[in-house]
């Protein structure tokens, strides 16, 4: 064997034989770093060693028992939701979130349930002391509970108390406090964070003891240093949401056992975390009927139905180039829906200034929304305002034509569980398409239909009120 030496970047996982000042990966300054002890194999096929391997035969499918994953619920319905059902005993998985957002409460929170359904947990913290985690414990409510905890960074400790304690579960909170002395590095940097991981998973593997790695990260997003885990784990989870939200998100953005697409909605309160598992109810709680420039739309998160909020403001411009600012969807899609707005329903736009927001701080991106964007635009600009029982939704082309969407039975049934009475929407040329009980659909084939629908009901929404 020959001695190389590696350098890896603590921030994106880049490596190289040489050192660089500037990583080529991410062209951050000075995050190459040393891997020490980087015992390489020569290339040399006779001088290669045979790697005895697991002495496991090829098998055709058919052969292979099958063993399905079978989900642990975690007692908290939206993180099961986001899972895919729950805990899958031997995973690993992987929840970044910045500072702050609610990881570690809960993470505290779904051990205390396990541990009250008879599981044996263990938390393992690297960043709090074990009375820090206490005192958070009661605050939750769950100080009386039989979770284990253990105050601990140093990783050849931590494999040896998991090996006596056996746990079926454990948190590590977080992996970029743990370190192994023998290597050179800091903790944080990528070559402990991922020689901690590939303990840690080597253990959930040969145990069967499901494993939470916490990771913070940075404010580019990435997880610090180990977006290398991301290939490793089999799941990751991530938080999104900051104090200045009334709603954190959970999004899996990769799940072995699971669909990707769930999201999770949680609240923080003074006793914990809490699920909101009637989303379109809380979404549409300080909604205010009446005033124009608000449209109700029906969005997919997953397979979940969600009403939201779009807003609209225009206002005359004082500006050279009107403004247009965005909170929750994507600008370039905006601007291009001011566009057609303006040549195809003839809106006149190009002097005023137009704001858009998503109310709650959810971020929408699918195209359905467009047609409730437009509208919304449609309805600040001329001031009149829709009654409040009138959603929309639909997609809408270059050509100022609005085009059908997934998922219409759905969304139109939670349309009509809100009490929605009428739905403006893409026609519907199959003519398969059911309304539910009590739910009358406005079909547009073009956003200028959409627009004189808007004004049409406005009026009536105006004149049922001087009734
Ligand atoms: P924490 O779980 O420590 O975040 P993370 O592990 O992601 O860094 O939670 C951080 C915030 O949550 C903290 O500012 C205090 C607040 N909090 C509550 O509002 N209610 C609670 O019951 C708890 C435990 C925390
Ligand atoms: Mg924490």
């Amino acid at each position: 064997m020959k001695k190389k030496t590696l350098y890896a970047c603590n921030a994106c996982g880049f490596e190289s034989p040489r050192w660089y000042g500037k990583c080529p990966g991410c062209e951050a300054w000075n995050t190459l770093e040393e891997v020490p002890d980087q015992a390489l194999p020569t290339a040399r096929k006779a001088e290669r060693k045979r790697a005895a391997g697991t002495g496991a035969q090829a098998l055709t499918l058919v052969d292979i028992p099958s063993d399905e994953a079978i989900h642990q619920s975690t007692g908290i319905a939206e993180f099961d939701r986001v899972l895919g059902g729950g805990v899958v005993e031997g995973s690993l998985l992987l929840i970044g979130g910045e500072p702050g957002v609610g990881k570690s409460t809960l993470l505290l929170q779904v051990c205390a349930h396990l541990a009250r359904r008879g599981k044996r947990v263990l938390y393992i913290t690297g960043e709090e002391s074990a009375r820090q985690i206490k005192l958070r414990a009661q605050r939750l409510g769950a100080g009386r509970d039989q979770v284990l905890v253990l105050a601990e960074n140093a990783m050849d400790a931590v494999e040896d108390k998991l090996a006596s304690i056996q746990p079926e579960v454990a948190v590590v909170d977080s992996i970029q406090t743990m370190y192994r002395p023998d290597m050179a590095s800091a903790p944080g940097s990528v070559s402990q964070v991922r020689e901690s991981a590939s303990m840690l998973m080597r253990h959930a593997k040969t145990t069967g003891c499901a494993i939470f790695l916490v990771g913070h990260v940075t404010k580019e997003g990435a997880i610090a240093g180990p977006r290398v885990l991301e290939h490793m784990v089999d799941v990751v989870l991530y938080f999104e949401g900051d104090h200045h939200r009334e709603y954190r998100l959970l999004r899996a953005n990769k799940n072995r056992y699971g669909s990707v697409n769930e999201l999770g909605l949680f609240e923080m309160t003074g006793e914990g975390m809490r699920a909101v598992d009637n989303a379109s109810e809380t979404l549409l709680q300080h909604r205010t009927a009446g005033i124009s420039g608000s449209v109700v739309f029906c969005g997919m998160e997953g397979s979940r139905p969600m009403l939201v909020d779009l807003q609209a403001l225009a206002t005359q411009s004082f500006y050279a180039s009107p403004k247009r600012t965005v909170n929750g969807m994507d600008q370039g899609r905006v601007a291009l829906l001011l566009a057609v707005l303006e040549k195809r329903a003839g809106l006149r736009l190009y002097n005023q200034d137009v704001y858009i927001n998503v109310a709650g701080g959810l971020s929408l991106n699918e195209p359905a929304a467009d047609l409730a964007v437009c509208l919304a635009v449609a309805s600040s600009l001329s001031d009149k305002s829709l009654p409040s029982d009138v959603a929309a939704m639909g997609e809408v082309g270059l050509l100022g034509e609005v085009r059908p969407i997934p998922f219409m039975e759905r969304r139109l049934a939670e349309c009509a569980r809100l009490g929605f009475e009428q739905v403006i929407c893409p026609r519907d040329r199959g003519g398969k398409l059911r309304a539910p009980r009590g739910v009358e659909l406005i079909q547009v084939a073009t956003l200028s239909q959409a627009v004189a629908a808007l004004h049409l009901l406005a009026d009536q929404g105006t004149g049922k009120a001087a009734k």
